[in-house]
């Protein structure tokens, strides 16, 4: 996928997910060959007056790998700011967030609120690209509209096209429907089918698997695919799509082994990059994530959730994998819990549906 001169390969982007996709967790999902990464939702307001804790989140891909920022709000001058801060730390992509559907986002007209208002939101674009070199994309991430009745995604991203945005990001959501019931790709399809095509478009709601990614693609002619919750604990999705889309063998489901190698790596960059008090916190939740579907999975969460430090933490999940790979190699059981795609579903419902999710 291109946007202007960028080029995205695999199209495939890992979402914006607010206390999810810090820089750690994006870096693993880069060296598992995610296309673009980008921050979660960041303040506009909160960037501008140069608040601490939205500016710590403000931060760049290691190793020159491009990604992009996100950015929320309805102030055309203080998103012109946050603008030009994200490429100042080097953001390839400007992203507008015009889809969080939370309450405290909402009741200050931001976020999927602006779909109401198509001519404010385009008028931020406008700020937008005005103040970023014109290399630089601004592209805006939206849902299917207000609730079922206001549907109304391709006439509002046919007017942030016009508006000067390089791409739009389709959430099959409504506002009202937050996270619940199932994400409708007939509406990505009617913005695909809306939008000119030099513009690509990008589907997202509920991708969890190689399958799921194909027939978004086929289904709505999207140019790409957002993964969000499908890839919490399951970076090798994109390993996998990234091989799918080279046309090369898929690689499979990783193996115990490779699951607890990820997991390490994971708690490093946490540890290396992440220095502070909700560092443990950071790493619990990175223990449930490499759990996720197997075998006595709920049972190591809660054991997690009360381990004092780090250390006991890690110690718990070395103990746990060191555990299943005996148990596969002595009984030759699966590690996965019967019906895996379910219980991964029901447990991504059952974390992911808090305030948080944007
Ligand atoms: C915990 C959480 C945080 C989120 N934060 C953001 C955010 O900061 N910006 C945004 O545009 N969307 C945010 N979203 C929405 C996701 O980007 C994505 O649109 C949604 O989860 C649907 O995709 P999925 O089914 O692949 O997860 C968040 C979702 C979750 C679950």
């Amino acid at each position: 996928m291109r946007i202007g001169d960028l080029v995205v390969d695999p199209p495939v982007v890992l979402a914006p997910m607010a206390a999810v996709t810090d820089l750690p967790f994006r870096t693993i999902c880069e060296e598992f060959g995610v296309g673009l990464t980008i921050t979660e939702f960041l303040s506009a307001h909160a960037l501008s007056v140069g608040d601490p804790k939205t500016t710590g989140k403000l931060t760049a891909s290691l190793d020159g790998r491009r990604f992009g920022v996100q950015i929320f709000g309805r102030e055309e001058e203080r998103m012109a700011d946050a603008a030009r801060l994200a490429v100042s730390i080097g953001a390839s992509l400007v992203d507008i967030n015009m889809g969080c559907p939370a309450k405290r986002v909402v009741a200050g007209e931001c976020g999927s609120a602006l779909m109401r208002e198509p001519a404010i939101a385009q008028a931020l674009v406008r700020a937008v690209v005005g103040a970023v070199p014109a290399d630089i994309p601004v592209t805006v991430k939206h849902r299917a509209g207000w609730n079922q009745d206001h549907r109304n995604a391709p006439e509002f991203a046919c007017a942030l096209v016009e508006a000067g945005a390089k791409m739009i990001t389709v959430h099959g959501r409504t506002r009202t429907q937050g996270f619940s019931g199932k994400s409708d790709p007939d509406v990505i399809k009617l913005v695909r089918d809306a939008v000119p095509s030099h513009i690509p478009v990008v589907g997202n709601g509920d991708v969890i698997d190689v399958d799921g990614y194909r027939r978004l693609r086929e289904h709505t002619g999207c140019d790409a695919v957002m993964i969000g919750r499908g890839a919490l604990g399951n970076p090798w999705l994109f390993a996998r799509l990234r091989e799918l889309c080279a046309g090369r063998p898929d690689p499979g489901q990783p193996g115990l082994d490779e699951r607890l190698g990820v997991f390490r790596r994971h708690v490093d960059l946490i540890e290396q990059l992440k220095k502070g008090p909700r560092t443990l916190h950071e790493v619990r939740k990175a223990c449930a994530w490499y759990a996720r579907g197997l075998y006595g999975c709920n049972a190591l969460r809660l054991k997690v959730w009360e381990a004092p430090d780090l250390a006991t933490a890690r110690a718990i999940v070395e103990d746990y994998f060191a555990q299943l790979i005996e148990r596969q190699r002595r009984l030759g059981l699966s590690p996965e819990l019967q019906g895996d795609r379910e219980a991964r579903e029901a447990q991504i419902d059952g974390d992911m549906s808090g305030d948080e999710a944007a």
